[in-house]
């Protein structure tokens, strides 16, 4: 797995995002799946600790459900989104690894 993204990066934007809302980010040497709550933004490594399959689907949707947990589309494993932390599912204890990030002006940067 590659380095996380150097502070500055640009990651995305804030308003590209449902509200709550998550979906991959353009940034290539490591897949992130950034993620949304109001004017919040967050950021996880996009592989589910599960089977290691990517958190979205092809299409880059990501199911965000009743709000507050990242599901993921393969077996259903959930996360909390400002934690990452597994609620429920099959991958046990392992929760996604995070990518710190910042809002500035809109964009969502590696912090
Ligand atoms: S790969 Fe995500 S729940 Fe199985």
């Amino acid at each position: 797995m590659s380095d996380m993204p150097p502070p500055g990066t640009v990651l995305g934007r804030l308003d590209a995002l449902g509200d709550p809302g998550a979906f991959p980010s353009d940034y290539e040497p490591l897949p992130v799946l950034l993620v949304r709550k109001g004017d919040e933004a967050f950021a996880y490594v996009n592989v589910c600790p599960h089977q290691g399959r990517p958190l979205c689907l092809p299409s880059g949707r990501t199911l965000v459900s009743e709000g507050q947990f990242i599901v993921c589309p393969f077996h259903g494993a959930s996360f909390a989104i400002e934690s990452g932390a597994c609620t429920g599912g099959p991958a046990g204890k392992a929760g996604l690894k995070p990518v710190p990030v910042e809002v500035k002006d809109g964009e969502i940067v590696a912090a």
